[in-house]
């Protein structure tokens, strides 16, 4: 029996150690963990991935847009990302004659690809640790200034809160065109039903292709400019993967926290996502039933629904990991060894303490603004309340009748009516009562409640009436005048916008000694700097989870599940007809091959890559370098990995390139897109 123990007990310690793929690495630093990646089956070096002699592969991924990455795969700019990434260009040159994000687009000819107006891409040209130059007294700006006269643009970013900072120079390019997009049917299949769900089937993938002036450098959209031609792009493999094979992601991962200490843990665990969480549950549940009633609403709400319900799904998931792990015990834990190494070092001893004090200090104001921003400020009329307010102070009357025209036009008051009601019981409700506004509960309750108070607020108010209120009746206006109150609570949130709790300046200055005691104490924890939207490397393998007992997941779904799913009355579930039709002749050509003993198409694989928000889009390579995916979500159970990655069950989701190119040739009837791209 005890031996027994002991055996696995022994195995469950090799198994973490062989699997812990936690980790988001700069690519410049790369040559630290190549060893390790290339025991896992990598057979490149780390020049192959960074390098600033030649070209390597960072030159064949980019920043997309704000917070997606791209990558390409020919030589001609032809580039890859997610269909979610590209929904609002798909959707900006959309219009009711041309609905190609219903149906779909695929440019015949280069001529046909569409200039998206506002978008970019960014290419990394270098990046290079200036901590010394700062440390000697040499300016941020002054680095990024000499970068900038290089002709690119540039930013300094601060690694581990601030102990470490890099200068980052980027190409950017503006004129980025869209060449192809599936049918939303394939590229949203499954929509928020789906979303951060294994298993999984969506072609989550869209096309499109930069474009350059002659000396193949950045330009305004002009149509003598020529395809990019990229120092690199990634060549496709068609043999697919496997369980347990190799995989690396190169992305821009937008935010992580993996250093916290309990508090902050416990402050999103049990503070902040349960109070969003139950806010976005109530804005939903309006906006659904409203959709359910109407086709137009659905369409009208479905881009707003989508991002509500993301990071709602993805918070429910981040908390019961959280729970699950026992992070904050953990935690805990973790601290209380810390404080018995820190009490002998003056520098380091009293350290947690000021900590807890300065969360204390921070974190009632810091939940103020995110309570505020998920409540009050998520209700149309009062935001534009506070807009047009201004506009009536200034006394432009022209100005104030547009402006009140145009948000008329567009305005569902049925849904934001109910949503206002909702929302501000619930922040009057969650408020410290001594931090509302004055005489605002007073207000409410002499009405009668919320319910009743925003009733009476949208039947007096003039901004939604048929005839156009002058200056003088907005200024006295009883909608604007309630935004009003507010303004002392938004300009004092002002002071607390940053992406964490922990990143609110009275704390993070903590973090810096914290994280400096952390390497000299914990000597055989592998550090890598948190995500920050800059470019990283992760690397794992593909792999299926366990979750509870008895409950595995296989790693790869195939069009099998599509069938299965394919449902023409549920609308995120009815697949083209063309599909079905494939489908029923297993028709797949080049594409279909054995999967769990059928023939079938792989659609979408799932791997053991420590990714993030930002990391969509990312491509993923097999050990020789070859795009074997294109990375679009986690499971919503392993999204913790933000705070602490569990290598047993956090998984990334990837659509499988062979699906895409499957999509692009037999539904797009695009082939020619695959003729330019080097196949393995
Ligand atoms: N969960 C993925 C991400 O965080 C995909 C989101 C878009 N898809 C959706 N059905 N809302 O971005
Ligand atoms: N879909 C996410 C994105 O937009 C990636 C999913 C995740 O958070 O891992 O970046």
């Amino acid at each position: 029996m005890l031996k027994k123990l002991f055996l696995s007990l022994m195995l469950s310690l090799t198994l973490t150690s062989v699997c812990a793929d936690e980790g988001m690495w700069l690519p410049s630093l790369i040559g630290s963990r190549i060893k390790d990646m290339r025991k896992k089956g990598f057979r490149l070096s780390a020049e192959d991935i960074y390098s600033i002699n030649k070209a390597s592969l960072k030159d064949a991924v980019v920043l997309f847009g704000g917070g997606c990455t791209g990558e390409y795969v020919s030589e001609q700019g032809l580039l890859l990302t997610n269909h979610h990434c590209g929904y609002g260009s798909i959707q900006q040159l959309s219009s009711v004659e041309h609905d190609y994000l219903t149906n779909g687009f695929w440019a015949k000819s280069q001529a046909e690809e569409l200039p998206v107006p506002g978008l970019t891409v960014r290419r990394l040209v270098r990046m290079e640790d200036v901590t010394g130059r700062i440390a000697a007294g040499e300016k941020a700006q002054d680095i990024v200034a000499e970068a900038r006269k290089e002709g690119y643009a540039a930013d300094v970013q601060q690694m581990y809160y601030g102990n470490q900072q890099f200068l980052f120079v980027y190409e950017i390019f503006r004129d980025v065109r869209l060449v192809g997009a599936p049918p939303s049917s394939i590229g949203k299949f499954g929509g928020d039903t789906d979303n951060w769900i294994w298993p999984r089937h969506t072609g989550d993938f869209s096309i499109f292709r930069v474009y350059a002036d002659e000396n193949n450098r950045p330009a305004e959209y002009s149509k003598n400019n020529k395809p990019y031609r990229p120092a690199r792009h990634f060549e496709i493999s068609t043999k697919g993967v496997d369980e347990g094979d190799f995989t690396m992601i190169y992305g821009f991962p937008g935010n992580t926290q993996e250093y916290v200490i309990s508090d902050a843990v416990e402050y999103v665990a049990e503070v902040s996502d349960p109070m969003k969480i139950a806010l976005r549950t109530k804005r939903l549940d309006i906006i659904s039933a409203e959709q359910a009633k109407s086709a137009e609403v659905r369409i009208a709400y479905a881009a707003v629904h989508a991002s509500i319900a993301n990071a709602w799904k993805k918070w429910q998931g981040e908390v019961m990991g959280l729970r699950r792990l026992g992070t904050v015990a953990k935690k805990q834990a973790y601290e209380r060894e810390f404080a018995a190494w820190a009490k002998s070092k003056p520098e380091y001893a009293s350290l947690l303490d000021s900590m807890h004090t300065a969360y204390k200090q921070v974190e009632t104001e810091y939940y103020i603004r995110e309570l505020y921003n998920e409540s009050v400020a998520t209700v149309d009329v009062f935001n534009f309340a506070r807009t047009i307010g201004r506009v009536a102070e200034s006394g432009d009357e022209a100005k104030l009748a547009t402006q009140i025209a145009s948000f008329n036009k567009g305005y569902n008051r049925t849904i934001d009516e109910q949503i206002a009601a909702e929302m501000l019981g619930e922040f009057l409700q969650r408020m410290p009562s001594e931090r509302l506004p004055e005489g605002l509960k007073a207000a409410v309750e002499a009405k009668g409640g919320a319910k009743k108070y925003v009733e009476w607020l949208f039947a007096q108010t003039s901004l939604l009436g048929d005839v156009a209120p002058t200056a003088e009746q907005v200024k006295a206006d009883v909608m604007v005048t309630f935004a009003k109150q507010f303004e002392p609570i938004i300009e004092n949130n002002r002071k607390y916008a940053y992406r964490n709790l922990s990143n609110v300046p009275e704390v993070e200055r903590w973090y810096r000694p914290y994280m400096q005691a952390l390497r000299e104490w914990d000597k055989k924890r592998a550090f890598y700097p948190d995500a920050n939207l800059t470019l990283r490397v992760a690397y794992g393998k593909v792999a299926g989870y366990e979750y509870a007992d008895a409950e595995y997941h296989h790693p790869v779904s195939t069009i099998d599940g599509i069938i299965a799913k394919d449902d023409p009355n549920i609308y995120d579930y009815n697949i083209p007809q063309q599909l079905r039709d494939i489908y029923a002749a297993k028709d797949y050509g080049r594409w279909g091959e054995q999967v769990y003993g059928r023939y079938s198409v792989p659609v979408c694989f799932l791997a053991t890559n420590h990714t993030s928000g930002g990391n969509s889009g990312s491509p993923i390579i097999n050990g020789r370098g070859e795009l074997v995916g294109i990375n679009f979500d986690r499971t919503w159970r392993s999204t913790m990995s933000d705070i602490e990655f569990d290598p047993s069950i956090c998984r990334n989701i990837s659509v499988d390139i062979r699906y895409v190119l499957f999509v692009i040739d037999r539904i797009g009837g695009a082939g020619y897109l695959i003729e330019e791209m080097s196949l393995k």
